[in-house]
């Protein structure tokens, strides 16, 4: 496969390692994958991952471990730490060294601390993908966000991409946003003032020279966007419960919000959603976020071929 080498023993910690023509020729793996999804089955046949989530998650486990199966690869790790012996005091370094005895090939790790995942990153040689730590950084969400972009408007370059949501404690937004910076688009970041982008990420964006403008409402923006990036309030994530109570159902994407939309507008999520996004939105041309989801698996597949080599 063209462009395997260039994630050939890599470690995904951040989308910012990445640069555009390496997530380009990944992107077209995807493609030739969604049209002719059996033909990676096997190529990791025998080697081992480890899925290690202190978190919970639905999507991003389920398609690692779908797309491990599919691969051939044999499967480890929890899915759940409190079935584990997180509980009884382990620390990750010990955990990531007894799995590297048991023949680790490649670690996924979702944890709440942001920068574990980079922690294990150095103390093993083994690659690492990070499947999202606290509030900092989903990188293959990322990688799933622009390829559903990419596949709904056939480029990312030229298009108008609203954020909107808890940009402060939301992972995949920041992630979505430093990936961006390799495209040519206008980012428009919607967030009440409590929830802002985070200014490390804003100053990031300013480096690359990356066009943004920060709003608190939809309603004066959503006629010009041609996609909406819509995140939920990371309840889990937010410090103090009164700061919830403040910023708890302040915005919601229904037919009313998007009144005036282009009609050509796709809306995403990296869901869960809870009460932001209306199921009204689902039967419309709007809803891309099912679609967007499935493309989880192949690109989770063509991720773990290309970093443990399989069809070079
Ligand atoms: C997200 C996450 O875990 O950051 N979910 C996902 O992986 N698709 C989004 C969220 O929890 O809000």
């Amino acid at each position: 496969m063209e462009g395997t080498s260039d994630f050939l023993g890599r470690d995904v910690v951040s989308i910012r390692d990445f640069k555009r023509d390496q997530l380009e020729v990944l992107f077209q793996s995807v493609q030739e994958l969604e049209e002719n999804p059996r033909s990676l089955d096997g190529q990791l046949k025998g080697k081992l991952v480890v899925l290690l989530f202190f978190e919970p998650s639905t999507r991003t486990y389920s398609t690692f471990h779908i797309a491990a199966e599919n691969l051939g690869m044999k499967v480890s790790g929890f899915s759940n730490p409190a079935g584990s012996s997180v509980t009884k005091g382990e620390t990750l370094h010990d955990t990531i060294r007894m799995f590297e005895e048991y023949g680790a090939d490649l670690f996924v790790i979702r944890h709440t601390m942001q920068g574990s995942p980079r922690f294990a990153a150095e103390i093993t040689e083994v690659p690492v993908i990070n499947a999202g730590d606290g509030s900092r950084e989903h990188p293959t969400q990322a990688m799933v966000d622009l390829y559903a972009i990419r596949k709904s408007f056939g480029k990312i370059d030229g298009l108008k991409i609203g954020i909107l949501g808890d940009l402060k404690y939301g992972r995949t937004a920041s992630s979505l946003a430093y990936a961006l910076a390799n495209y040519d688009v206008e980012l428009t970041f919607i967030a009440p003032d409590a929830l802002k982008m985070r200014p490390e990420v804003q100053q990031f964006l300013e480096r690359r020279g990356a066009t943004t403008e920060s709003v608190t409402d939809l309603k004066g923006v959503v006629g010009d966007l041609d996609v909406l990036y819509v995140t939920r309030i990371q309840k889990e994530r937010i410090p103090d419960p009164t700061e919830f109570e403040k910023v708890k159902g302040l915005y919601q994407v229904n037919l009313e919000a998007l009144a005036r939309a282009k009609p050509s507008l796709k809306v995403l999520h990296p869901l869960p959603r809870v009460d932001e996004l209306s199921a009204e939105i689902d039967t419309t041309n709007y809803a891309n976020y099912f679609v967007q989801a499935a493309a989880g698996l192949p690109l989770r597949m063509v991720l773990m071929t290309n970093i443990l080599g399989g069809a070079s």
